[in-house]
């Protein structure tokens, strides 16, 4: 019940941020105390027990992984956008729902054969978290799933993820 009222506190903002995008804010629920941490714990669940690695896309993803992480005693790998990072293992570019965009992964922090959970807000037609995924199989990483607040079903992301395990705590 709880969740459900968490999930109910995401806002819906037409026209952001270009014209003919219904945006969907989480603000007001990750400003919200229980409403957070019924979605923190809500995706807690959806890590398996042998992932080891948890790795959160920047920015909001960062806020989600940190406290997931320390809710299941994991690390988090930080997936920057570019300019960020002293020293990168790889580089991935790709499209956005609304532009293009570039994501980094630091160098010597994630060992081959680490199993990994991406975590992110929105799930939206996949790129990000497709890129994330990318960048974590490159370094040697297994991918053993992706945990999501919200899908936006509408934008196929799913798809673009096929074969992967896909979480998510809404779909709309
Ligand atoms: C948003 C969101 C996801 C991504 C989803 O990030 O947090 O990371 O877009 O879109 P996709 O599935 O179409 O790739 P964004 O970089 O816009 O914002 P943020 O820096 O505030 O997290
Ligand atoms: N909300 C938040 N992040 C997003 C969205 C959205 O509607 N679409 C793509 N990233």
């Amino acid at each position: 019940m709880e969740l459900e009222r968490a999930l109910g506190l995401i806002a819906e903002v037409p026209d952001f941020p270009e014209p003919g995008v219904l945006f969907r804010d989480l603000s007001p629920l990750f400003a919200d105390a229980d409403g957070f941490r019924a979605v923190v714990d809500a995706l807690a669940a959806t890590v398996d027990p042998a992932v080891d690695l948890l790795a959160a896309v920047e920015a909001r993803g960062f806020l989600l992984a940190a406290a997931v992480g320390y809710a299941r005693g994991l690390g988090v790998v930080l997936v920057r956008k570019p300019g960020k990072l002293p020293s990168v293992a790889g580089r991935v570019d790709y499209a956005l729902e609304y532009g293009t965009a570039t994501l980094e992964l630091p160098a010597g922090v994630v060992e081959p054969g680490r199993r990994a959970v991406v975590i992110d807000d929105v799930l939206a037609t996949g790129g990000t978290v497709a890129a994330a995924c990318e960048l974590l199989e490159k370094a040697g990483a297994e991918v053993a799933g992706v945990s999501v607040v919200l899908e936006l079903a509408a934008l196929a992301g799913r798809s673009v993820l096929s074969g992967r395990t896909v979480r998510s705590l809404l779909a709309v």
